[in-house]
């Protein structure tokens, strides 16, 4: 179930398994992160906000891109969170830019989950972090 009143995330997560995570994930202050498929930001300004990490977050929704940006904003970490508004498919993911990248709930936007994470993977530097899930029925 995906239960955006539970602090807007628009994923089966709860913020508690959003901290869960960033801490798996090893975040901290002045790393960088993509988030691909960000939608209106509850995920992207919780780790902000927890970890003080600079997170680029690519939204196709303009709307949602709207939400995110004022999220941040209310949260006062509109410096650590920079919205992309495109198709992730248009994305220039450069080698090993991020020390870690995920991709919740929208596998499928880099043609389907294994290119997703292989083109995740790519953009990370090594052994680096890569939550990437999907939705049932999504993965193209
Ligand atoms: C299920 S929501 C998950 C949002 C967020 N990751 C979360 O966990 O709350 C999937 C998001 O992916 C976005 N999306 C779908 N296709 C996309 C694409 N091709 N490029 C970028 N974003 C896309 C949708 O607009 C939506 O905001």
């Amino acid at each position: 179930m995906i239960g955006e009143s539970h602090g807007g995330l628009q994923s089966p997560l709860s913020e508690g398994k959003v901290r869960a995570l960033g801490r798996r994930m090893r975040l901290g202050a002045g790393q960088r992160v993509l988030d691909v498929g960000a939608g209106t930001g509850a995920l992207t300004v919780l780790f902000a906000k927890e970890f003080g990490c600079q997170i680029r977050a690519v939204e196709s929704c303009a709307e949602f891109v709207a939400a995110g940006t004022e999220r941040a904003r209310r949260a006062g970490v509109e410096e650590l969170v920079e919205y992309v508004t495109c198709d992730a498919a248009e994305l220039a993911l450069e080698a090993e830019a991020y020390d870690a990248a995920l991709c919740i709930g929208a596998a499928w936007v880099l043609g389907g989950f294994v290119k997703t994470a292989e083109a995740l993977r790519a953009t990370v530097r090594p052994r680096a972090c890569l939550p990437n899930v999907g939705l049932p029925g999504c993965d193209g």
